[in-house]
């Protein structure tokens, strides 16, 4: 499937969409849980996920049955406003989720580099592929810690790439940071781009157009991506 055929689903506001992929998401999870007795979710940090992560908290699902990791860190402490995982902890392993198991990427008194070693061989711990995956999107195109300006970009974009976890440097990105790489997003079994606000829609429409190179865009030119939106 093209980039530009990617499934696209626009709300009116944003409770509908984080009711509606919450829904999506805890199916998903569920069916996993059905087929082969345990679930794999991986989520994106920032500011655009909060609303989501309050809704699947409340899913009716077999949460002791399911692991929860991020998509991305940004490389700080629990403590910082900054942590993916202190969100993911506050608003998703919360309530009825609270019985889900964490695997973050950050790790107390560990060098960026040997968190990254850690992060890779729990991820391959786990058995892939990924059940869900949800991505953000940056306003210079950026998914996960793929950003325009990282040293490292060409690897984490290598669909031969054998790590599943690296450290990431981009001077736009505010500090060190660790990701996934390209391979275990793509071979995930869904991967939802959650987006919200015109500029990301314009981001968006940039990432689509014929020729772009933006870090989403490769993404979406190696696996289906469904799209949810909200002004
Ligand atoms: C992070 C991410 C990143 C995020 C986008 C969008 O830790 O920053 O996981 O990829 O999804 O930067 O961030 P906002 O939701 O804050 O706009």
């Amino acid at each position: 499937m093209a980039a530009a055929d990617a499934k696209r689903n626009d709300f009116q506001s944003r409770a509908m969409l984080a009711a509606t992929l919450s829904d999506i998401i805890a199916d998903r999870l569920d069916a996993a849980v059905r087929q082969r007795g345990k679930a794999l979710l991986a989520v994106s940090g920032g500011s655009t996920p909060g609303l989501l992560f309050d809704n699947l908290a409340d899913a009716d699902i077999e949460w002791g049955k399911i692991v929860v990791t991020l998509v991305d860190e940004r490389y700080v402490p629990d403590t910082s406003p900054r942590s993916n995982a202190a969100l993911v902890k506050s608003r998703l392993l919360q309530r009825r989720a609270a019985k889900a198991k964490f695997l973050p990427l950050y790790q107390p008194d560990r060098t960026v580099a040997a968190a990254a070693d850690l992060a890779d061989s729990g991820l391959r711990l786990l058995g892939l592929p990924l059940d869900v995956v949800v991505l953000g999107m940056g306003n210079d195109g950026h998914t996960a810690s793929f950003f325009p300006d990282a040293a490292e970009l060409a690897q984490l974009l290598d669909p031969a790439n054998p790590r599943l976890v690296s450290s990431v440097n981009a001077p736009s990105a505010g500090e060190p940071r660790l990701t996934m790489t390209l391979p275990p997003i793509a071979a995930a079994r869904f991967v939802a781009l959650h987006i919200e606000g015109d500029e990301k829609a314009a981001t968006l429409d940039k990432a689509l157009s014929p020729n772009s190179t933006l870090p989403v865009r490769r993404v979406m030119d190696a696996t289906p991506v469904e799209i949810f939106w909200a002004a």
